[in-house]
């Protein structure tokens, strides 16, 4: 987590270092702090809050100069407090860097430092790193200060991006990565290194994304990349990112979470662009044309992921046995990481990740990998990590997802794996006529999606009417249970209202003993052949006097007798109505952390993506 950015140019660092910031502020919002060379000495200001309180902080003493260095902390060690935030400095002064990961050997390595008398002043592990390199970099005459980094990234276990910079060589950026992205933007006579290419695309479209052992060094408007430990030269590739700044704008909307739940409208048609074909009722996926037969031959498909792409992966688990008849097991990369589970030549690995950066499915796909599974990813970021390391994907096209709260690339996800469950149901021969049916149902989508956000303000009612609960239960059955799960976990990462997703037909056994009169309930109801059971499930919760809140396909009115609030969506299939009835709940969790005063696109003790185990 965290965003890290460095510059070093011909320009006002300061304003390119805020501005940077303040883009890559969703990926963590503990702290902030920007180092510049000033004069050939380092100045630095740094500040626990938000981004503008740093800014506060730099109006009363702003920094001057074209090299420099800035983070925004999401802390793993240490309170985010002023002492602990990024960038630290050693104890010259002489040398600032700033790190996103975890340096798990930290404890050793102070004890290293400490018989040298170097004491740390944070509680980072981060800080014992820039002590490293300055007690070798000021005890070894022979090494450079490239090599003095060198020699301290190999005492590192863990995972890192960094960026360093140091008063001797007031033209020279070094950054280097072993688990954590970063970026590096090639312009005119000035570079940029960041997490991401959000801060870097107004200044240029020219990036080289550093692979894990690389380090980049920009010196004296020149850059190589060479291997950390062998220090052999890289040639890499210099890639064109394709974003707009509007993209990654809120633009007319108050909050990021709405922008990308009304970018709903397109973005779902933008993830199906040019790979539906309505003639043989199939789906053409160009990124894994070549794996198709060997997924029709695996012995079984794991699905990994975490969070909302976890629940998109249940959703995929009932439409890739639905159509194809492959085995699917579906992960939590976080477990499957360290699980001895199954895994073969005959075993397909599909990894699911908006920001395909996510730190234990990197980790799951590397274990696949290692274990000679085909890994494949579901990505939304062209050029991420998981996007690179994969054997090959599909992209889910959804645009920038800035929004804590996963919205349109859930929607995009569920896309997908509709695209590529009916792709191999169609290989392993389902009927066309059943292909086809799926693909009318999916190519409106957008009307559909148009028809649910201009009932808005009816779930805004809803969520009104409910506000003042301190729980919410979510039901489904079959393949909308993972959609009342997603539902639960957006209510509880922006409103804080504890919430709980469950199989409809499974609360009998435990969670109705939390039902009474406060408690509202969340139902899926379409009507699919569960019908008449969620019907059952409804009357059990109307029996102990809950709150019901039905989504359904279409009126009916025993629903409507059973229950408190019906949200209609447009009649649809029954596989593409997770997609549809999803927005209904994301709108429903957004609405209610607004009434509660939360910050829905800064939640507590979040952040966008989780680079650190
Ligand atoms: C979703 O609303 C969450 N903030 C979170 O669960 C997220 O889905 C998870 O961290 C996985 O992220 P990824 O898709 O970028 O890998
Ligand atoms: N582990 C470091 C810290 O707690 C870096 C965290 C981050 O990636 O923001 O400060």
């Amino acid at each position: 987590m965290c965003g890290i950015i460095g510059y070093v140019g011909k320009r006002d660092g300061l304003s390119i270092l805020l501005k940077g910031l303040e883009r890559l502020e969703y990926r963590g919002y503990d702290s902030s702090g920007i180092a510049i060379l000033q004069n050939k000495t380092i100045k630095y200001v740094k500040k626990a809050g938000k981004v503008e309180e740093l800014k506060s902080s730099l109006k009363q003493s702003p920094l001057m100069g074209k090299v420099g260095i800035a983070h925004t902390r999401w802390a793993t060690h240490g309170e985010p407090n002023d002492i602990n935030s990024h960038p630290h400095l050693d104890i010259t002064g002489k040398i600032a860097l700033v790190h996103n990961g975890i340096i798990e050997n930290y404890q050793d390595l102070k004890k290293i430092l400490y018989e040298e008398n170097i004491n740390c002043v944070s509680d980072t592990d981060s800080e014992v790193l820039v002590q490293l390199i300055s007690l070798i970099y000021n005890k070894s005459n022979k090494l450079s200060f490239q090599d003095s980094v060198r020699a301290a990234l190999k005492e590192v276990v863990g995972a890192y991006g960094i960026v360093v910079i140091c008063s001797d060589f007031p033209e020279m950026v070094i950054s280097a990565r072993m688990g954590s992205p970063l970026v590096l933007g090639l312009g005119d006579d000035e570079y940029f290194i960041a997490s991401d290419a959000s801060p870097i695309i107004e200044h240029t479209r020219d990036v080289i994304y550093l692979d894990d052992g690389e380090m980049a060094v920009v010196n004296d408007n020149k850059y190589y990349i060479s291997n950390i430990n062998s220090k052999k030269i890289i040639s890499k590739v210099v890639d064109s990112i394709d974003l707009s700044i509007q993209e990654i704008e809120k633009g007319e909307f108050s909050h990021f979470m709405l922008k990308e739940i009304f970018d709903q409208k397109h973005s779902i048609t933008d993830t199906m662009r040019g790979r539906l074909n309505f003639k043989d009722g199939t789906t053409f996926l160009g990124g894994i044309i070549d794996q198709i037969e060997s997924i029709k031959s695996a012995s079984r498909i794991y699905i990994t992921a975490c969070g909302t792409s976890w629940h998109a992966g249940l959703i995929g688990k009932h439409l890739i046995e639905y159509y194809a008849r492959i085995p699917v097991h579906v992960e939590y990369a976080s477990e499957f990481r360290y699980r001895n589970a199954i895994i073969d030549n005959d075993t397909v690995l599909l990894a699911i990740s908006q920001s395909g950066e996510t730190a234990d499915t990197l980790a799951a796909i590397k274990k696949g990998k290692n274990k000679g599974a085909l890994v494949l990813g579901i990505c939304n970021v062209v050029g991420s990590s998981i996007s690179r390391v994969t054997d090959a994907g599909i992209y889910t096209h959804a645009g920038p997802e800035i929004g804590v709260a996963s919205t349109k690339a859930f929607t995009a996800q569920v896309t997908v794996l509709i695209m590529l469950a009916l792709k191999l149901g169609r290989k392993m021969g389902i009927a066309k006529t059943k292909g086809k049916k799926i693909i009318q149902s999916l190519n409106k989508i957008s009307k559909d999606v148009a028809y649910i956000l201009n009932s808005y303000e009816d779930i805004k009612k809803v969520a009104e009417k409910t506000s003042k609960a301190e729980n919410f239960l979510y039901l489904g059955r079959g393949i909308n249970f993972p959609v009342a799960l997603e539902g639960a976990l957006k209510l509880k990462e922006i409103s804080y209202i504890h919430a709980e997703g469950y199989p409809a037909a499974e609360m009998k056994h435990g969670p109705i003993a939390l039902i009474d009169e406060k408690m509202p309930v969340v139902i899926l109801a379409p009507h699919d052949n569960t019908f008449l059971k969620i019907l059952s499930n409804i009357q059990e919760v109307k029996s102990r006097k809950g709150i019901i809140i039905t989504i359904t396909d279409r009126p009916n009115s025993e629903l409507t007798n059973l229950s408190d609030y019906v949200l209609i969506v447009p009649k649809t299939h029954q596989h593409v109505f997770p997609i549809t009835s999803s927005i209904i709940l994301q709108i429903l969790a957004f609405e209610l952390a607004l009434l509660k005063g939360c910050n829905v696109d800064k939640p507590r003790n979040l952040a966008k993506s989780v680079t650190v185990e």
